[in-house]
């Protein structure tokens, strides 16, 4: 006998059979939303020459664009190559579904996509989903400190999601299945060619929110892209001098005479030093902090700033953005935090200006007027676990995902601008940044030490308007200290990071000297290094590039007779694959770091001939080639005709006063030209002209002989550098 139970379900299910309705035509058809076709085609509007803007739903107010980033460099960018809108209007897609603004960007099959943010593996983003939000990165993690949704594509063009929300992105990931462009499905059981994932035809990119802006930035080449990026984000930033010479940061809790001595070792010793970073311990509480100088360990900093200024050392302060019960306005600022608290100290809410005012005045009145130049800022990254959850509410109404995705931006938009006002420039570091970044004078950094992945976040960052520098902060032997201090020295800022070991550069006795000569080289290198953030600035080139930039690394003709294999085409081979382990600094010049391990590497040495840039030797041209330097040296390659203006050993670049000798190296067997961009290195004086561009030029006569010169360009600055003088490498 059935149970009673049994009945009523028997019952039940009968009823639901008798109620359901016959399957009619309206049931059957497909939901709005699913075909291409139901996606709003986008509506698109030149902003400025080569950028494009549409929008689909209605856009939050507080995006990348809106909230960061200085005016577009609009004269640079009319100086650019006019061009059409690169894509498809036709296929350039959006959609308001489920809650989320979703873009679809078309994609041809054999495009590469780079960019992407900070990233610490690879180079191409196709066919991967990318879940861009602000973290701590983790190996294998997605997140990162600078998840600026911005890619490149192969064939010269690029776009930015603009939402400051968590961002998914599907790079070449998944058809739909009206698509016009479907690959052909294989069959599995017969068919050797079967992909677990088919190529898809677009990128399709969504945010939880009722809208969002997407820009296209026009080429020609993947290089104008990021040019016309970093420009339209307002140029990229222009460090002071000191910021391009050597850093040091002191252990936690150092105390003045501490740093003292460690001046003055570094004088015995004869190593440069223009920057020392003061980590927790100088504050009188931190974890959360007071931003009060510690009493205890500093007693006088007015007097120890002093004295280091007569030393030409600029101060770095290390902080974090969590407010201490200690600190001094700390119940005027309460108002403006957040709901949760960061180690037990306020999250205030920089979107706000009264927030901003009150930090800034409290740092202006007790760090910038004493001689302070410049923070690290920590932390606005990230983990999980250590920041504010994702339901956090914040004063001004700013969502706590949106403040996650903008906290490293809001504290680099607050101190450039309290530092500009001053008209001082500074350089510093934060572990957080995101899209329209490029104006601001910050470094990112991390605590994830791994030396390969350090360089290919280098090579990354130039695609995404950031700077990024390696850590380095201790090493298993002095081989593996030498090779991470020379990456650190081809960065964009050249720290030793003492904090947690009290490492100095001459830890390993060992190898002092090679360690002196790479950070030498990388202060004689300043007048190459500068021109090259000028260029960032005025030109939005970054100084620090991906091979897939350099013209010539994409020949034509890169396939020679015969197989393409590694035998009879190496270099075609090669150039297939993501190369994250060299790179392009400056105009001219290739770097090919040595990881710990490696004896000896292979260079990809891009079409035009190349030369070694300590002896001045061929080195090859279209070509993989093996190189085994000796310990003091990385490996460095200059491009035929290059130019590279160096100055003499310098231990203090603030104590470089006019005239400053200038050594002008040429390379290779072809004229040349270059330029050298010079200023006072400090102020903000160069806005208003006050700056001065020489051409550097290599002429060659009938009989072969090179001749150099240099003239003045333009500008009303009187050029530090006197006399001038050639130095022909190739012999
Ligand atoms: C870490 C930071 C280190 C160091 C340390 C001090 O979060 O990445 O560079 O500053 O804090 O506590």
């Amino acid at each position: 006998m059935k149970s009673f139970r049994q009945l009523i379900m028997l019952l039940l299910l009968l009823g639901g059979f008798l109620t359901e309705q016959p399957v009619t035509q309206a049931s059957a058809q497909e939901p709005t939303g699913t075909a291409i076709a139901d996606m709003q085609m986008l509506n698109w509007q030149e902003k400025m020459p080569g950028v494009w803007s549409a929008v689909i739903g209605k856009p939050e107010e507080l995006t990348y664009l809106s909230f960061a980033g200085g005016p577009p460099r609009i004269s640079a960018l009319e100086k650019m190559p006019t061009q059409k809108f690169p894509l498809s209007q036709q296929d350039c897609r959006g959609l308001i579904v489920n809650n989320r603004a979703v873009i679809r960007i078309p994609l041809t099959p054999a495009e590469k996509l780079y960019g992407l943010g900070l990233q610490f593996e690879g180079l191409n983003r196709r066919g991967r989903v990318f879940h861009l939000r602000v973290d701590h990165y983790s190996r294998g993690q997605e997140r990162t400190h600078a998840p600026v949704p911005f890619y490149i594509s192969s064939l010269g063009y690029g776009v930015l999601f603009n939402s400051a929300r968590f961002m998914s992105i599907y790079a070449g990931v998944g058809n739909r299945k009206d698509s016009p462009n479907l690959p052909t499905i294989r069959d599995r059981n017969t068919n050797r060619n079967w992909q677990a994932q088919p190529d898809s035809d677009a990128v399709e990119t969504c945010v939880i929110a009722e809208g969002m802006e997407v820009l296209v930035f026009a080429g020609p080449t993947p290089l104008d892209v990021v040019r016309r990026y970093n420009l339209y984000c307002g140029g990229g930033c222009l460090p002071p001098k000191w910021g391009l010479g050597f850093w040091h940061r002191m252990r936690t809790n150092a105390t003045d005479q501490e740093v003292q001595n460690e001046v003055a070792q570094f004088n015995q010793r004869r190593f440069p030093l223009d920057v020392i970073g003061l980590e927790p311990g100088w504050h009188s509480k931190s974890y959360p902090c007071t931003y009060a100088w510690n009493e205890k360990n500093f007693p006088q900093p007015a007097a120890f700033l002093k004295s280091m200024q007569e030393q030409g050392i600029y101060i770095n302060l290390w902080e974090n953005p969590y407010v201490s019960p200690d600190a001094s306005f700390y119940n005027i600022i309460k108002p403006f935090c957040g709901s949760h608290m960061v180690w037990l100290g306020m999250v205030p809410d920089y979107t706000l200006a009264p927030a901003r005012e009150i930090l800034t005045s409290h740092h202006g009145k007790n760090h910038l007027t004493l001689g302070v130049s410049g923070y690290k800022i920590d932390e606005v990254d990230g983990f999980d676990n250590w920041l504010w959850p994702d339901h956090a509410v914040f004063p001004s109404g700013t969502s706590a995902e949106q403040m996650r995705q903008t906290y490293g931006l809001q504290w680099q938009k607050m101190l450039t601008a309290l530092f500009r006002k001053r008209n001082q420039r500074t350089f510093g570091q934060i572990r957080a940044s995101n899209a329209a970044a490029s104006a601001y004078p910050f470094v990112i950094y991390s605590d994830h030490y791994d030396h390969q992945g350090f360089v290919t976040a280098l090579v990354n960052s130039g695609f995404a308007g950031v700077l990024w520098a390696p850590e380095i902060r201790n090493a298993k032997s002095s081989t593996e200290w030498v090779r991470r201090m020379q990456s650190v020295c081809f960065s964009h800022l050249t720290q030793l990071n003492g904090w947690a070991n009290n490492t100095k550069p001459w830890s390993f006795l060992e190898v002092e000297d090679e360690i002196r000569e790479v950070t030498q080289l990388r202060t004689r290198l300043l007048p190459y290094l500068y021109t090259a953030y000028a260029k960032y600035h005025f030109e939005g080139t970054p100084p620090i590039r991906a091979m897939v930039l350099e013209p010539g690394y994409h020949p034509q003709e890169t396939v020679k007779a015969g197989e393409l294999d590694d035998v009879n085409n190496p270099y075609a081979m090669a150039i297939r694959k993501d190369v994250t382990d060299q790179f392009m600094m400056g105009d001219c010049l290739l770097v090919a770091p040595i990881f710990t391990g490696q004896k000896n590497r292979s260079v990809i040495l891009p079409q035009g001939k190349w030369f070694d840039f300590y002896t001045g030797d061929y080195a090859g041209s279209a070509e993989v080639i093996t190189v085994e330097p000796p310990l003091s040296k990385i490996p460095l390659f200059v491009k035929n005709g290059g130019i590279i203006p160096m100055i003499e050993p310098a231990n203090r670049i603030s104590k470089l006063k006019p005239p400053v000798k200038l050594i002008v190296r040429h390379y290779g067997t072809n004229p040349g030209q270059s330029q050298l961009y010079d200023d006072d290195g400090l102020t903000f004086d160069y806005e208003q002209g006050n700056y001065c561009w020489h051409n550097l030029e290599v002429t060659k006569n009938a009989t072969s002989e090179l001749t150099g010169n240099h003239k003045m360009q333009s500008g009303t600055w009187k050029i530090t550098y006197s006399p001038i003088s050639w130095k022909f490498m190739t012999k």
